[in-house]
């Protein structure tokens, strides 16, 4: 099944869906029609039971983003204004609630809001050719979705100071050091290594991935006697097959 939205193509394929941002020509740069197009593609993951999992991936041959649209920047609604917005459309904390797995397929420039959307995924493969990066601070702005507490979490205070402050663009190589990246594939391969993970994992009980995802995000957030304490519970319920 595939269903078209101006900035984003939406495929179906098995229990997979994927969503491959799709404006090419500005190197898939992230704008208020996207964010409200991933708003409804993401919406159609949550609520498909046929979905069981999600690949991430942009269209193109250069980039899988290279961050927010920059010629939107100035013509932004007021702070007012892109508050309520936010509290209406919290794009980037459905990307985070679901229950089914994301994989990002990374290629080329990953920057600014594509680096930050990549990193609310749940498992990220790049292809050798990708460069990833967080220009905001040269630019005069701090991230705003996300990167600023997801890139610590995931890679450690020491990097996320130096990538986040230096805003240095480091290659697929050290973003698999440091743990950016799970996986680093030949980029004919990436498309394919993607959908290939994202079946396995669609495969898998959906109620236990999703206790896996509930246990492993609520639980870093939890004092180690309430975070065991969880991982029990959703033990319990899982082997009686019951979702979380
Ligand atoms: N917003 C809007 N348009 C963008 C964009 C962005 N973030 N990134 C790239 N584009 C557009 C360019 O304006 C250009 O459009 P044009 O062909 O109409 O001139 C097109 O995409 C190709 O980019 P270009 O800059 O010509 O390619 P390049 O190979 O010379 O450089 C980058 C690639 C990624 C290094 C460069 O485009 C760049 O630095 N982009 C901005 C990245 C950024 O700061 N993102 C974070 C924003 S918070």
């Amino acid at each position: 099944m595939t269903r078209s939205f101006e900035t984003l193509l939406f495929d179906k394929v098995g229990g997979v869906a994927h969503v491959t941002l799709d404006r090419p020509h500005v190197l898939n740069a992230y704008n208020t029609q996207m964010r409200d197009n991933l708003w409804q593609a993401l919406e159609a993951v949550r609520d498909d039971p046929e979905v069981g999992a999600a690949v991430l991936a942009g269209s193109g041959e250069r980039a899988f983003c290279a961050g927010a649209d920059l010629t939107e920047f100035g013509g932004a609604p007021s702070q007012a204004v892109a508050r309520q917005v936010r509290f209406e459309r919290d794009v980037w904390g459905l990307l985070l609630s679901l229950r089914v797995p994301v994989v990002a397929a990374l290629h080329g420039y990953v920057l600014g809001a594509g680096l930050e959307m990549a990193l609310l995924c749940d498992l990220r493969i790049a292809s050798d050719d990708a460069e990833l990066g967080l220009p905001e601070a040269a630019l005069g702005m701090a991230p705003a979705a996300g990167g600023s507490q997801t890139l610590p979490r995931i890679a450690g205070l020491p990097a996320a100071m130096d990538l986040l402050l230096s805003g240095r663009r480091i290659d697929a190589a050290e973003a698999l050091r440091l743990g950016l990246v799970h996986r680093v594939v030949p980029r004919e391969q990436l498309r394919a290594e993607a959908s290939a993970l994202a079946q396995r994992l669609s495969d898998t009980p959906r109620h236990v991935m999703a206790a896996l995802k509930e246990a492993v995000h609520r639980g870093a957030d939890l004092p180690l006697d309430q975070a065991l304490a969880l991982e029990e519970r959703q033990a319990h319920l899982t082997l009686a097959g019951v979702g979380i």
